[in-house]
């Protein structure tokens, strides 16, 4: 794993953005996976801009979504859809060859994770995972618990995902949300390239956790430490709980 430590929020979203695009540079049919959240905003802004200044191009790469509320739909203010059709899509000059996005308000939620996964098998394996990382270590939502070897799946929501969603994410509506539909582990592992970024103090001691304890589902993220290619960009709050020779930068093996 390697650290990369970038001063501020809008250095990590540069660094990533450089990151994610040199990557689909050299693999223009690469099938990638960017998350929603707070973290990747600044991230999206330079990527999108870039593409439609045409220093990136996506229109033969495809794209899967990471994950998604269950109870809530494209239409809906919050849903991880409506985030990536705002925040991404709708901001391309050029749409990606291959798009798949999930409908959390779906009647049968099990269809969704069935496309999902054979998505992914079609144009898969992922090539660059791009990933933010919860307050418990989730990874989408493989939230703690989850079993390693799952690929697309339901999730019962961890207690800390539901006392926050609602003020994060759903301007403080009670939506009571209680299952997250999610990319697996297992393909997530299976990308050649992940790509996590965090910013922030409040992601502090969770990113300590991530880099410094030992490899476990009780904080889902330190299953990264066993990815052959994988790059974490913090920005200095978020890297200020490591240890002094990792705060700024390094590899751990
Ligand atoms: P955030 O969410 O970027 O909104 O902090 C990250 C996550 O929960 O994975």
């Amino acid at each position: 794993m390697k650290i990369i430590v970038a001063d501020t929020y809008e250095d990590m979203s540069r660094a990533a953005a450089d990151f994610s695009e040199k990557y689909i540079r050299n693999k223009p049919d690469a099938l990638i996976s960017f998350p929603g959240g707070n973290t990747p905003l600044k991230f999206l802004e330079y990527f999108t801009s870039d593409e439609s200044n045409k220093t990136v191009s996506v229109s033969r790469s495809s794209f899967v979504q990471l994950d998604e509320w269950v109870g809530i739909g494209p239409e809906d203010e919050g849903s991880c859809s409506r985030f990536i059709q705002d925040k991404l899509l709708a901001k391309l000059s050029h749409q990606f060859a291959h798009t798949f996005l999930f409908n959390g308000k779906a009647d049968n939620i099990d269809e969704q994770l069935d496309e999902q996964n054979k998505f992914v098998e079609s144009y898969g394996p992922i090539d660059l995972s791009v990933l933010g990382i919860g307050l418990n270590g989730h990874l989408g939502f493989n939230e703690d618990g989850v079993d390693f070897s799952l690929r697309s799946h339901r999730n019962q929501l961890s207690d800390t995902t539901k006392r926050i969603q609602d003020y994060k994410y759903f301007n403080n509506k009670k939506l009571n949300l209680t299952e997250g539909i999610t990319l697996g582990i297992a393909q997530i592992m299976e990308a050649k390239c992940v790509l996590l970024i965090a910013n922030g103090s409040a992601k502090q001691e969770i990113v300590r956790k991530m880099i410094t304890e030992p490899v476990s589902n009780k904080v889902p993220a330190t299953v990264l430490k066993n990815h052959k290619n994988c790059f974490v960009i913090l920005d200095k709050d978020a890297a200020a709980g490591l240890p002094t020779k990792l705060r700024d930068g390094g590899e751990i093996k």
